[in-house]
């Protein structure tokens, strides 16, 4: 029965809004955490047991299942034309050390419930449709975040993606032979005719306007740098305060610079110093060599480019004063991205022929969708989680929201497969 023989069928089709919930809540113990949050670092052990899970849920599912030399899975569901480019979902299973139950996996898991939806009711559709598992989404391991999708999308080779160490000095490479997760297809090379991706919005503009659904228009640029605060180690009792050369001290003050920077851009800007490490730290020995992290987001390319040239005049101007030496260096920068209008009003339409209330947006966070626009067209939907937070083990969403967003989806998934 195709949806264009049965068109009423397919129009008052749902997911199985209790099911999605009880898949988020099984998966929600592979790497679950005591303050109930999960940490499940991109390949992983906790990883490959969410991945293993996928697999088995998917061939169960009646999708065949690939993976990339990336470790990124695939499992497709046949269409009824199969010379089509396949009309692809998904996001990643990955999370950050102290993530959450939604950030993720929520839109893979949203789209295996479309599957199973489709399946349940015997919908065929003329194109293929394709669930995707993107490794390395959060970033938090391996830098850059997304970074199989960008290799996907050409933005880097395989072999640089591999070679990409984290902190212990382990590659992508062999993390991801450690987990039996390098697959034999080249990056790349499964073509994909569109892709749309379910997320939270990991904001609070939603639940503060008190809207289901936002239509995503774009995402913002990043930049993101690796820095270090070189001064001179010395003697905490002895060292008289003038004679210092204390590196906490200058990353103290260049934090601050870093919020007046953003707050310069406000309200669009924002700046985060996420990681300081003093090296070889002790109680009694005034730091003399930090290391830390810096991320850098807005919309517009400009002011990335004035706050990049902002922050290195800070880090000049604080180094000079206190003689220490403050270094920047840009590891990796996400032009914005704008979505591709067709597909933003195919998320826009399912929603008002769901009566869902929506409002369109721009992302605050990065996606897998931003690198994929970079190929195909690409959009988004989002749905509202608990206080606006995310990256944050109490992270939250209402199963209603969560159901709503999996229809979304699945009306633009089969509207775009039938066109
Ligand atoms: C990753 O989740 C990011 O948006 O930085
Ligand atoms: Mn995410
Ligand atoms: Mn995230
Ligand atoms: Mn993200």
């Amino acid at each position: 029965d195709t949806p264009a023989k049965n068109p009423t069928k397919t129009h008052n089709l749902r997911v199985d809004g209790s099911r999605l919930w009880s898949t988020l809540m099984e998966t929600a113990r592979f790497g679950a955490t005591p303050a109930g949050g999960i940490n499940r670092l991109t390949l992983s052990d906790e990883d490959r047991a969410v991945r293993d899970w996928f697999r088995d849920a998917c061939e169960a599912a009646g999708l065949e299942v690939g993976t990339d030399a990336l470790g990124t899975q695939f499992a497709l569901r046949r269409g009824r034309d199969m010379s089509r480019k396949p009309i692809a979902c998904g996001s990643h299973l990955d999370t950050q050390p102290t993530g959450g139950k939604f950030d993720g996996i929520l839109g893979v898991l949203a789209g295996l419930e479309v599957m199973r939806s489709l399946n349940d009711a015997g919908i065929e559709t003329e194109a293929p449709l394709l669930l995707v598992n993107w490794t390395n989404e959060e970033g938090s391991r391996f830098a850059p975040a997304m970074m199989a999708s960008a290799a996907y999308a050409g933005e880097f080779t395989t072999d640089e993606i591999l070679a990409k160490r984290d902190a212990k000095g382990v590659s992508v490479g062999e993390a991801l032979e450690s987990i039996g997760y390098q697959g034999g297809e080249p990056v790349g090379a499964r073509e994909i005719g569109a892709f749309v991706e379910l997320h939270i919005e990991q904001g609070p503009i939603l639940e503060a306007e008190q809207k289901t659904i936002g239509v995503v228009e774009g995402g913002q640029g990043i930049a993101w740098f690796d820095g270090t605060v070189a001064g001179f180690e010395s003697h905490a009792g002895t060292t008289p305060m003038p004679r210092r050369r204390d590196a906490m001290l200058g990353l103290a003050e260049f934090a601050l610079a870093v919020e007046r920077i953003a707050l310069a851009h406000a309200p669009t800007a924002v700046a985060t110093l996420g990681e300081a490490e003093i090296v070889s730290p002790s109680r009694n020995v005034v730091p003399g060599q930090i290391r830390f992290t810096l991320d850098v987001r807005d919309p517009a390319s400009a002011v990335l480019d004035a706050m990049e040239a902002a922050l290195n005049e800070a880090a000049a101007e604080i180094g000079t004063r206190r003689n220490l030496a403050i270094a920047l260096t840009r590891i990796w920068r996400k032009e914005p991205v704008p979505f591709h209008p067709h597909l933003i009003a195919a998320v826009d339409g399912a929603a008002e022929g769901l009566g869902l209330s929506r409002r369109r947006m721009v992302s605050g966070a990065g996606h897998d969708a931003c690198n994929l626009a970079g190929r195909m067209p690409a959009a988004m939907i989002f749905v509202p989680c608990k206080d606006g937070v995310s990256h944050n083990e109490s992270e939250s969403a209402e199963p209603a929201d969560c159901a709503a967003g999996a229809d979304v989806l699945l009306h633009t998934l089969v509207t775009l497969a039938n066109a």
